[in-house]
């Protein structure tokens, strides 16, 4: 054997023994084994006298470093075995809390807005997001030859049903099969094939309001409104109702809220002084007769805007793209 295969022979018989090391005396033992003065590697340096030059100074060097490392995993071994290496765990140090998670700021709105008109005695109704073109379109006086239908772009899917484009498509689901008077609220997801920027999306949230009651006008729609929106908000906005169309609704109008970006005109107000928030109307006869309620008998309003919409002006967002982004800067603001 050479004196190079020897002292691999001796490091891994020291290695060896040295993982088997379990108390004070063995490793006593390996000391006396492999480091003491008539221990191998000892006597192997010791060997070495006789030895080439050659031998002396590439095996020399590797046996006096192969002593330096063993003496330094004995001492290690050492202080384990006596209980030094031991961390002293502090049980009186308080817990590091776990991180919370939290409500997605469309969910905080929703939320809102639900709690708010229940207290005003609305019921919440979930209606499909895929939907049959009848609901979407023709029971809200939308027929297919009406220019309306083109105002919105609208996912179809290959069996003839589409992603519902409003959630005015679940005002005839729910009014079927219902007496007046009702208030019901319908919030859900829907669908627009457009292009996207900072104020559209193809996948957002709507909310939709139907008062259904025999002597009902946009007065009472105007006083629920100057409550919830204040508060929806957490604004002291002023409201005010401008002329306009939509073919459920007659008469239509659009809701403005004060804008509370600035006191004389800014670029989220497109420097008009006033915030649009949501479509309504006295629902047409033409709605009510579809569903077999006596449009001279009863009247109602409908209401009808973007959660995502309310969110951004709650929260001063000012990209709508950012509610799916999913990104955690954004997400953790809330
Ligand atoms: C409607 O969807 C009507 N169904 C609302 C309505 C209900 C009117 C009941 C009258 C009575 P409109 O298409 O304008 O209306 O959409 C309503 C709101 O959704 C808009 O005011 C706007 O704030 C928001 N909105 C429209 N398109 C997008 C989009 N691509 N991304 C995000 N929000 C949008």
């Amino acid at each position: 054997m050479s004196l190079s295969e020897e002292l691999y022979q001796i490091e891994n018989d020291a290695r060896r023994v040295l993982n088997g090391v379990s108390n004070k005396e063995t490793l006593e033992e390996f000391r006396l084994e492999f480091l003491s003065r008539q221990g191998a590697l000892s006597l192997f340096l010791r060997g070495l006298k006789d030895a080439s030059l050659e031998d002396k100074r590439t095996v020399g060097k590797r046996a006096n470093d192969l002593r330096a490392n063993l003496e330094n995993d004995f001492a290690t071994k050492e202080r384990e075995l006596s209980g030094k290496n031991k961390k002293k765990i502090d049980v009186t140090i308080p817990g590091s809390r776990p991180a919370q998670g939290h409500l997605h700021p469309l969910t905080i709105v929703r939320r809102d807005i639900e709690d708010l008109f229940m207290s005003m005695g609305f019921e919440i109704a979930d209606t499909p997001e895929v939907e049959e073109p009848k609901y979407n379109f023709d029971m809200v006086n939308i027929p297919l030859d009406h220019p309306a239908r083109d105002l919105m772009d609208t996912f179809w899917l290959n069996d003839g049903r589409l992603l519902r484009t409003h959630t005015s498509a679940g005002q005839a689901r729910v009014m079927t099969n219902r007496k007046p008077p009702f208030r019901i609220l319908i919030p859900g997801r829907v669908f627009r094939h457009e292009a996207t920027d900072a104020s559209h999306e193809t996948t957002f949230y709507q909310y939709e309001g139907l008062f259904v009651d025999d002597k009902v006008s946009l007065v009472e729609f105007k006083g629920i409104i100057s409550e919830i929106l204040p508060k929806l908000l957490k604004k002291d906005v002023k409201i005010r109702m401008r002329p306009s169309y939509f073919p459920f609704v007659e008469p239509g109008v659009e809701i403005d809220v004060s804008c509370f970006f600035c006191k004389t005109g800014c670029s989220v107000c497109k420097q008009s002084g006033w915030l649009e928030v949501m479509g309504a109307g006295m629902v047409h006869p033409n709605v009510l007769r579809n569903v077999n309620i006596d449009p001279k008998k009863y009247r109602g309003f409908a209401f009808g805007g973007s959660i995502d919409r309310l969110a951004m002006l709650r929260f001063g967002i000012k990209d709508i793209r950012l509610f799916w982004s999913g990104e955690p800067h954004f997400l953790k603001q809330f």
